[in-house]
């Protein structure tokens, strides 16, 4: 009899309780772990079903079990490939990467406009074969005034207008300096442009700042008129302005040149009619110029009777402004990247 009772432990076993009871923990694994723990649980060695399939003893109830066992292979089976599925879902919808999406942007710096303007102005000399010469900031009264020949009583030459270092020194108010210093290092014939910085005691305003840049020209050679002037200053006119501008002189007086000239180009906002830019005239005024006063050649040691020369100058930020049209010209000293990035 007591042979006869091991059968009813097997049978013990409810396969159907069994089977129930695993089906639902695996369909409620959310885990590749909790999954292989419950494997273990149902399917392991120890587990009620594998010791009651050991003890199986007749057909029916070991075709039962062996079906249960299969039935639960075949769930975990599909449960672990679900959740291999989600797993991989997930990853690629949170760390993935959409290469669709638009990068950082690397913003790419620019030249300041005034710079701009000087290689501009470099490139439009160097075509006509001019050398470019860099030059102090700090001079002397002899070179910024004495040599040029300033009179004494040039109202330039005092402290109200001139930023003085001391009594024989000052902030260059000019580049026209440089006409003597290159003067003083080359035999001619010469063709030079000097571009850098200079400064006088104006107030700020809209169209005035103490420091500020400006381009010096000079040609020194036999021969040279007012009309070499004029073709050389409508060339680099043109470089800045665009070809159809027109340039025009009126007299003026400087005192290392004569005659002396202000140079205007034709107003390229409104080509000429006359615009709130040119003041309604159609001409904007450039700098100065003129033909190199015998005094200079004399200052420098040159012979004025064998020297023709003429002279130039034109203040960068002025240029900027014109080509850009920019209403205030402290917009090209405050360096605000909002201004600066739209040229
Ligand atoms: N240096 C003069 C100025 O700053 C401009 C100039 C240059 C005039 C050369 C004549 C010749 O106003």
């Amino acid at each position: 009899m007591s042979k006869e009772r091991e059968p009813a432990t097997v049978a013990a076993v409810d396969a159907a309780a069994l089977q129930n009871e695993a089906l639902a923990a695996v369909a409620a694994a959310s885990t590749p772990a909790e999954l292989t723990e419950l494997r273990t649980r149902y399917l392991g060695r120890k587990s009620e079903l594998k010791q009651a399939l050991r003890n199986v003893r007749d057909r029916e109830s070991g075709m039962t079990l062996n079906a249960v066992r299969e039935r639960l292979e075949e769930a975990f089976a599909l449960r672990e490939a679900e959740l291999d599925r989600t797993a991989l879902d997930r990853a690629l919808s949170s760390d993935g990467v959409d290469v669709t999406l638009p990068g950082d942007e690397l913003r790419v710096g620019q030249l300041h406009p005034t710079t701009q303007i000087r290689r501009l102005v470099e490139d439009a000399f160097l075509g006509l074969g001019y050398e470019i010469r860099d030059d102090r900031e700090v001079e002397t009264v002899e070179y910024n005034f004495d040599k040029l020949a300033f009179p004494s009583t040039h109202s330039s030459r005092s402290p109200r207008d001139t930023f003085f270092l001391s009594d024989d020194v000052v902030l260059r108010t000019e580049t026209s300096p440089s006409q003597i210093h290159h003067l003083e290092s080359r035999e001619p014939p010469v063709y030079m442009v000097s571009i850098g910085r200079v400064y006088r005691r104006d107030a700020i305003t809209a169209t005035r700042y103490p420091i500020f840049h400006q381009f010096e020209g000079l040609a020194v050679d036999e021969g040279l008129t007012l009309a070499d002037l004029k073709g050389t200053l409508l060339h680099v006119m043109r470089a800045l302005y665009g070809d159809d501008r027109r340039v025009r002189f009126r007299t003026h007086y400087f005192p290392f040149t004569e005659p002396s000239i202000e140079p205007d180009v034709s107003c390229g906002i409104c080509g000429g009619a006359g615009c709130r830019t040119c003041k309604l005239t159609g001409w904007i005024e450039m700098g100065g110029a003129g033909m190199v006063d015998p005094q200079v050649f004399a200052n420098v040691g040159l012979d004025p009777e064998a020297w023709t020369g003429f002279a130039f100058g034109c203040g960068l930020e002025r240029a900027a402004q014109l080509r850009h049209d920019i209403p205030d010209i402290r917009a090209l000293w405050e360096n605000d990247l909002r201004v600066l990035r739209q040229f």
